[in-house]
């Protein structure tokens, strides 16, 4: 049956040549000057139970994993498939949320929603922003909050053993004796699993890499409930695919992390964080810019813009107001090391660094508690847009990354797009890594802003490919980015994709609808298709 369109391209020689002997295998003749490249073939028609099929499959896995496991709370649903910060609202909603404690347990329901044809849909604190943990086609959820252990940990070896439901500031309290942690810092609600899941980064990403790099092994429950690990245990391999990296950035698409081997890193010795206010957002960037580009280890940068810095004045947590912030865009920088002393001639560089991008104030913390207190007012820049959210309102936060060098260029011209639709709009960024985020704050029940804060976040996609960019620096795909994903990669890249998820999901049960649509012409109920983004 045919899938998707028919792309004619002569760009990729390889596919090119691989259906080139397909063709001759069927006694056809293909012109080898014009390749055709197949995003087309065999994909299923996917087709999932109904629900009381589902609710069967639930029952049958209360009786496996006991009473508790397993629960039908009408608000429990609805918290687990949407939440505030959610971009987008899909009307599906799980039918069932079941607690595992072990890899068995996950194995066992797994085994179960498989023979009964029933989506699922990983969960872990539902901090992500794309709709990555929504149930558009309903199912039964796996929440993995009761799978909160530290399996091993060795503290020489400088990795850790860990459960998915592990959130990591909890983590790094607990290893933090052995001054050693974990360096990615996403909503301080996440676990492990969600953060293997979504490839996350934060504001420690320009120092020390994201999620990907730090992930040694993972166990890794398959969606015909089979259980596989991904290697083993040292820090080099070179033996076969490398099948951990599949997993990370996954989304749960391929199946259900159960257990993360984890590297870990020294907690420096000495920090320093500072906050340099600017007269506009453009300085704030070039300034950065020539930051990055002096080589200074700075262990992290972090853009706020006018708005963000007028919201930590008035409404940001006591310690933060204290400060009297300039509202006017600032660089939060973050210096670490292993000695006070270095710290002060990077901290000078860094002075001198930015004398021509007209610095207004340049204010250094005195000591670890003002340092805390200085980070903070970018720790709580989403929570205190949420927290002045009109009732019915709601905010649409995305993120896209670009070349450091275009970087100034897309915040002045996000920001001015956002500004001229009239609603509260917002930029907040990881410059370190030409990574921002965009927030709008709008009624989506008036439909001429709704309509054109979505035009605007389009556009901004549109700009930053334009610009050799990414759609999603951190946040992943989820369900709000299957769009700009596929004019991000092309449709011969996503149809690979979909190859290796037919080739361990064969039945398409494991998070479906996200990252890409299902196989075309699936018969899936179609109230549980609508989403209202
Ligand atoms: C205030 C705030 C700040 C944030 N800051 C950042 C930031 O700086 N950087 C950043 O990268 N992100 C950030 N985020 C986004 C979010 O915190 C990250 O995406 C995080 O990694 C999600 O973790 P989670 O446990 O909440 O996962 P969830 O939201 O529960 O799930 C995320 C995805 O992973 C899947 N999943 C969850 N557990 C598993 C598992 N065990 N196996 C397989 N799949 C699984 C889910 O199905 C879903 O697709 C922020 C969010 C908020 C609310
Ligand atoms: C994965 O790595 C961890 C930590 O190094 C180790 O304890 C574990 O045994 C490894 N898993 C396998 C399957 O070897
Ligand atoms: C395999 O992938 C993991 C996770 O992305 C990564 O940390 C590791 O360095 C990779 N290993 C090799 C040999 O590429
Ligand atoms: C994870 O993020 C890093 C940095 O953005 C990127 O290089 C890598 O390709 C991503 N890996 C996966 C598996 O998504
Ligand atoms: C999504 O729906 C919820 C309630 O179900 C609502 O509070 C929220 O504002 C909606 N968000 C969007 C982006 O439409």
């Amino acid at each position: 049956m045919p899938e998707e369109k028919r792309t004619p391209s002569s760009s990729i020689a390889i596919g090119g040549l691989s259906i080139f002997a397909a063709g001759i295998g069927f006694g056809l003749i293909f012109s080898a000057s014009k390749p055709v490249v197949q995003t087309t073939s065999t994909l299923p028609i996917v087709q999932y139970a109904d629900r009381k099929e589902m609710l069967t499959a639930a029952r049958e896995i209360e009786a496996a994993l006991g009473k508790d496991a397993v629960s039908y709370d009408e608000d429990n649903l609805e918290e687990h498939g949407f939440s505030d910060w959610s971009s987008i609202n899909s009307s599906g909603r799980g039918i069932a949320i079941i607690y595992p404690r072990t890899t068995e347990d996950v194995s066992k329901a797994v085994t179960i929603c498989h023979s009964h044809d029933v989506p699922i849909v990983p969960f872990g604190a539902g901090s992500s922003i794309e709709g990555n943990f929504a149930a558009p086609y309903s199912g039964i959820i796996i929440d993995t909050t009761y799978m909160d252990k530290i399996v091993a940990f060795h503290p020489d070896d400088m990795d850790i053993v860990v459960q998915p439901g592990v959130n990591w500031v909890d983590l790094n309290q607990a290893i933090s004796e052995e001054q050693l942690f974990l360096p990615l810092d996403p909503s301080p609600t996440a676990t492990v699993g969600g953060m293997v899941s979504t490839n996350c980064s934060g504001t420690n990403a320009f120092r020390y890499g994201t999620m990907k790099d730090w992930v040694i092994n993972v166990t890794v429950v398959l969606p015909d409930g089979r259980v596989i690990k991904t290697r083993r245990r040292p820090r080099k391999t070179s033996a076969g695919y490398n099948l951990t990296s599949l997993f990370v950035g996954a989304e749960g698409t391929l199946g259900i992390v159960t257990e993360i081997a984890l590297k870990l890193a020294v907690v420096p010795r000495e920090t320093g964080v500072a906050v340099v206010s600017f007269p506009t957002l453009s300085d704030a960037a070039s300034a950065a810019s020539s930051i990055i580009r002096s080589g200074i280890q700075v262990a992290a940068m972090e853009l706020m813009d006018d708005v963000q810095m007028q919201l930590v004045n008035r409404h940001g947590s006591e310690e933060v107001r204290k400060m009297h912030w300039d509202e006017i865009p600032a660089l939060f920088l973050k210096f670490s090391g292993p000695s006070e002393q270095g710290i002060q001639s990077d901290i000078a560089q860094v002075k001198s660094l930015i004398q021509p991008h007209r610095p207004r104030r340049f204010v250094f913390a005195k000591d670890h508690a003002e340092e805390e207190s200085l980070w903070a007012a970018r720790k709580q820049a989403l929570w205190t847009m949420t927290s002045i959210k009109p009732e019915g309102y709601a905010i649409w936060s995305t993120d896209v990354a670009v070349p450091i060098s275009r970087l100034a260029e897309i915040i002045e011209i996000s920001k001015k797009e956002g500004e001229e639709i009239g609603v509260f709009s917002s930029v907040v960024g990881h410059v370190g890594d030409g990574n921002f985020h965009q927030a709008m704050m709008y009624d989506p029940k008036n439909v001429k802003d709704h309509k054109a804060v979505k035009a605007t976040i389009h556009s901004m996609m549109a700009r930053a490919l334009e610009m050799e960019g990414t759609v999603s620096g951190e946040h992943a795909i989820g369900m709000g980015k299957m769009e700009c994903l596929i004019d991000e990669l092309g449709p011969e890249t996503i149809y690979v994709m979909k190859q290796l998820k037919q080739a361990l999901d064969p039945k398409w049960i494991m998070n479906p609808g996200k990252i890409f649509e299902l196989p075309s012409g699936s018969k899936v109920a179609s109230a549980a298709l609508q989403s209202t983004l």
